[in-house]
This record gives C-alpha cells, sequence and structure tokens, in this order.
C-alpha cells in the first residue's frame, strides 16, 4: 500500500484538521511530540501529513506532492489550481468583503471614482471589481495588516477577511459589501483521485458523518 499524503494549512484549521481526522481514524502520534519536524507518518495505516504556509497548500495538491490538503476557501479563489473541492468541512468560517471607512460606501455604490483596493487577495478582488460589478479599481497588493491601507491613505476600501468583526471595528473600519462566505475545505489532486479512489472516497464518507452530527 502507497502512503497517502495530507497537505495541512498550518496553524488553527491545521489542529482542527487533526481532530476531525482523529475522529474517524486517520491517526498520527507522531504530530503530537514537540518537535522540529516537517513530516508525521503514521506507518500502520500508510499516511504521511505535513504543515504547510496556507497559499502553498493547493500548488503541493496540483502537483501530486500531497494527495488531499486542507485549506480555506479564500486561498482556493485566490490560487485558482486544477484541483477537486470535495468537501466543505464546515469550519473555519469567515466572510470575504469589501471593507473600508463608513463614507466609501456612497463612493463605492456609484462606481464614478477611480478607487484603490489593497488586498492579500488580488485574484478575488479582480474576479469582484472586473466581473462581477464591471468596477474598473486600481488594486494593491499588500501581504498583511491590510486595514491599515485606508487608515494611512494608501487606498481608499481594501477586500479582506472578516471573522468576528473586531479588527475592523477596533480601526474604524465597516463591512462595506459581502463578496462570499468561506470556510476549510478538503482538496484532492485529480490523479490521485483515480489511483486511490477507494481510500479517499472512505475518508470523504466518513469526515462527512462527523460533519453532519
Ligand atoms: C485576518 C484578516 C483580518 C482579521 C480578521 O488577518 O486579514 O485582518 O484576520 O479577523 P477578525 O474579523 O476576527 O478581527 P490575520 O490574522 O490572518 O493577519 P494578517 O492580516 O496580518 O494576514
Amino acid at each position: 500500500m502507497r502512503y497517502l499524503t495530507f497537505a495541512l494549512a498550518k496553524g488553527r484549521l491545521a489542529d482542527k484538521t487533526m481532530e476531525l481526522l482523529e475522529s474517524i481514524g486517520f491517526t498520527c502520534e507522531e504530530m503530537k511530540e514537540k518537535s522540529r519536524k516537517l513530516i508525521f507518518t503514521n506507518e500502520e495505516l500508510k499516511l504521511k501529513f505535513f504543515l504547510a504556509k496556507a497559499t502553498d497548500v493547493p500548488t503541493y495538491v496540483e502537483y501530486g506532492a500531497a494527495d488531499i490538503g486542507v485549506v480555506g476557501k479564500d486561498t482556493l479563489l485566490e490560487e485558482k489550481r486544477n484541483l477537486y473541492e470535495v468537501l466543505n468541512l464546515g469550519f473555519g468560517k469567515c466572510r470575504m468583503v469589501v471593507a473600508g471607512p463608513k463614507e466609501m460606501k456612497e463612493k463605492l455604490e456609484s462606481g464614478q471614482d477611480l478607487l484603490r483596493v489593497a488586498t492579500k487577495y488580488p485574484n478575488i478582488a479582480s474576479d469582484y471589481f472586473y466581473h462581477k460589478k464591471q468596477q474598473t479599481v486600481e488594486i494593491i497588493k499588500l501581504n498583511g495588516s491590510v486595514e491599515l491601507a485606508p487608515i494611512v491613505g494608501l487606498a481608499e476600501v481594501i477586500v479582506d477577511i472578516v471573522e468576528t468583526g473586531s479588527t475592523l471595528k477596533e480601526n474604524g473600519l465597516f463591512v462595506l459589501e459581502e463578496i462570499c462566505p468561506l470556510s476549510a475545505r478538503m482538496v484532492v489532486n485529480r490523479v490521485s483521485m483515480k489511483m486511490e479512489y477507494d481510500r479517499i472516497t472512505d475518508l470523504i464518507e466518513k469526515a462527512k458523518k462527523v460533519i453532519n452530527e
């Protein structure tokens, strides 16, 4: 039997994913030990797990370096990789929104001024503004703390994730438009889906049962 390899987005999503996988028997004791190892194995079940930066998870899965990945829908929409999205895991729920100072709401709706939009998600922002709204904007790519942009005058609005809303609130910003809901998803490499059909569908079916409980 070959190894089934999982790529998990580092952080809270990975912890939640391991809880879910453990509850359906896909365990990994080695992962619980404190170490600087990057890849963890369950020899008995022939499973391997590794943690990667969220934006790299779809890349590992598309190229087949991992058979299965767990990552946020935001990353899937942004990275546009060729994969099967097989399951909404239901956790890591948040929203992709356009946010900014309250007074930007009208300007955003009128579409008359050329607005600057700061974001970690240039593809999601351009899909939304150019294709869905058919509004011309200038998109400025940032790598984090995007809420700073309207405060310091880099951009008028941002496209970003809102979970609790406290980052926006504490910085005097508001949700101006909703783009889409987000949550963690399981993705599968296209070739692995054929080669390991039985093991992967068994995993999906077991996970579905736990999610729907
Ligand atoms: C995310 C997101 C928001 C914040 C939203 O940032 O980009 O800044 O969380 O969460 P809230 O609505 O619960 O306040 P992250 O913590 O990933 O950091 P980053 O902006 O530096 O990437």
